[in-house]
């Protein structure tokens, strides 16, 4: 009897440990972005969230090739409405019934599990001078109105990605939080519309921008592991910016009648290149870190409960616009050809990221600075300028990866890398003769600047199955089989003890 009930609490502790391991990789998300000029293809791209133990993923806009490889793939989705359609969207709640037919009872009744419509993407961040101001609100309400019109109210819900600069504390201490006050006001009405619905209030948390914005900035109050000089907010002390800022905006919701309000992290990462500040390294201590609370199911101080995150981002994006900064193309936990750019441990049964499969590469082929051309020759230059005008150079510029590179060095990046963007085409390697293709790999001795080959976008394997409904519920089955076949075979053990 004794021993019976000694095995029996064995039995719960090791069921409770695996079951909150399998849980517990649960709840990570990750922003995908399509802004390349090569983008995988998105089965390709599904396979990779899958692979990595991604659930969730939030995508900028309804793109259809995206939406169907997300057919029945068991990825939950937030669903991005872009800024530039929310005047259209809050003139008349016909046009909001129009975009929800089409970008989403259609795609639900395809297999896709849309869970949110995001509603704007950070329409009032101040660089945007109002802009989007008005509009919002409205159109956030005609959503709502299509969504429950076609029968969608309960299944998806609405909310509006913001960035962190809609609150603020005037003394630095969370405590102090409340909404800017230029649209107080307007924030409170859209927070009770979205309460009155169910809805979260989804938030942008960028540390690295506190960084970027302020060379005076403490770096170790960026990370998760502690720093010396924490913020000290009454009894608690703040060790890292993230809870500090989350906190925040609790205390600015509680402050203003909605202390349960459910918040979401929109977008939160780490660029890796393009800053003195973006780099392998960081990215790494800052991604693991997160990761690593999200695995333990870490709150912050103020709400113990996690929120659901969204990691930004999946793939780096060559086509975004670099207003922000040089960073703006590099903030993948993957590279623009879903090979993995640094270890990320995921909890569970060691598990680390794993790179896109089925990808296909151009010729084995680089464009370089001819060998007889002079760094002298006046067409240098305009050349090196030409190139990357068209093609992504930002890993050239003041504190990045190839930025020690010599003149030749860097005119070849250059070139190659225009070569590359065009797909390697007769005379995209051409410049004033100062330029040559070679098949010999060329050596560059920095350790995280590298010649690229571009993605052949036409080649990619075919997946050999499509996804079927088989498959997601597999992988369903999958996520619980770990605790429940173990529970099923020990209570079976015990019983045959006993
Ligand atoms: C669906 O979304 C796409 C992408 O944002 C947009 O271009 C299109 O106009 C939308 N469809 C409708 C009917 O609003
Ligand atoms: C927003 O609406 C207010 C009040 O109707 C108006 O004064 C303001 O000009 C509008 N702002 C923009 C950017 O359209
Ligand atoms: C986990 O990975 C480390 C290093 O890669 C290895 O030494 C260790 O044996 C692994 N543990 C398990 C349980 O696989
Ligand atoms: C290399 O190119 C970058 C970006 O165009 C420029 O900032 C840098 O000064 C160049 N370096 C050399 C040595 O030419
Ligand atoms: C490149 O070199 C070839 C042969 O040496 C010459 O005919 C041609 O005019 C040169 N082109 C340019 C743009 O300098």
């Amino acid at each position: 009897m004794e021993s019976r009930k000694s095995l029996f609490l064995w039995v719960s502790m090791i069921v409770f440990i695996l079951h909150f391991k399998t849980l517990s990789v649960r709840g990570l998300g990750v922003n995908w972005g399509t802004r390349a000029s090569h983008p995988l293809s998105p089965n390709i791209v599904v396979k990779l969230m899958k692979d990595n133990g991604f659930d969730k993923v939030k995508l900028f806009e309804a793109e259809p090739e995206v939406l169907d490889a997300l057919r029945n793939s068991g990825l939950q989705v937030m669903l991005g409405i872009p800024n530039d359609f929310l005047a259209p969207l809050a003139s008349g709640v016909r046009v909001a019934e129009d975009w929800v037919a089409k970008n989403v009872s259609a795609y639900v009744s395809r297999g896709v599990d849309i869970r949110y419509v995001a509603v704007g993407n950070e329409p009032f961040l101040k660089t945007y001078k109002n802009m989007f101001t008005n509009a919002t609100l409205p159109a956030l309400q005609n959503i709502q109105a299509a969504l429950i019109k076609a029968g969608l109210g309960r299944q998806v819900k609405i909310t509006v990605p913001l960035n962190a600069d809609v609150y603020e504390s005037n003394s630095g201490v969370p405590s102090e939080g409340n909404f800017r006050s230029d649209i107080h006001s307007l924030m409170i009405s859209i927070i009770q519309f979205l309460s009155d619905n169910a809805a979260p209030l989804t938030i942008n948390i960028y540390p690295f921008l506190s960084l970027y914005a302020d060379p005076h900035f403490p770096i170790d109050f960026a990370f998760f592991a502690g720093t010396n000089a924490p913020v000290v907010d009454g009894t608690i002390s703040y060790t890292n910016v993230f809870d500090a800022n989350y906190d925040t905006l609790v205390w600015a919701l509680e402050k203003n009648g909605f202390p349960g309000m459910p918040v979401i992290v929109g977008e939160i990462g780490w660029p890796t290149d393009g800053d003195q500040n973006a780099n392998l390294g960081y990215a790494r201590k800052f991604n693991q870190g997160l990761i690593s609370r999200i695995i333990q199911g870490q709150g912050t101080p103020k709400r113990k409960t996690p929120p659901d995150v969204y990691i930004f981002g999946l793939i780096d994006e060559d086509r975004k616009s670099i207003d922000p900064g040089n960073f703006e193309r590099h903030w993948g936990v993957f590279n623009y050809d879903g090979t993995v750019k640094y270890r990320l441990d995921l909890g569970s049964n060691n598990r680390t990221l794993v790179s896109a499969k089925g990808v296909r590469y151009l010729s084995r082929q680089w464009c370089v600075m001819a060998e007889g051309a002079s760094e002298s020759d006046p067409n240098l230059a305009d050349s090196v300028k030409y190139a990357c005008t068209y093609a992504d150079c930002t890993s050239l510029g003041y504190g990045s990866s190839c930025n020690g590179l010599d003149a030749r060095g860097n005119a070849s990046y250059a070139f190659n890398q225009y070569f590359q963007t065009f797909n390697q085409q007769k005379g995209t390697c051409d410049f004033h003769n100062l330029s040559i293709v070679t098949k010999i790999q060329p050596t560059i001795g920095m350790s995280d600047c590298k010649y690229e080959i571009m993605i052949d976008v036409g080649k990619h394997e075919k997946p050999r199955n499509p996804v079927t409904s088989m498959a997601a519920l597999g992988w369903r089955l999958q996520d619980l089989s770990y605790s429940g076949v173990v529970a099923v075979i020990l209570s079976f053990i015990i019983s045959w003890v006993s």
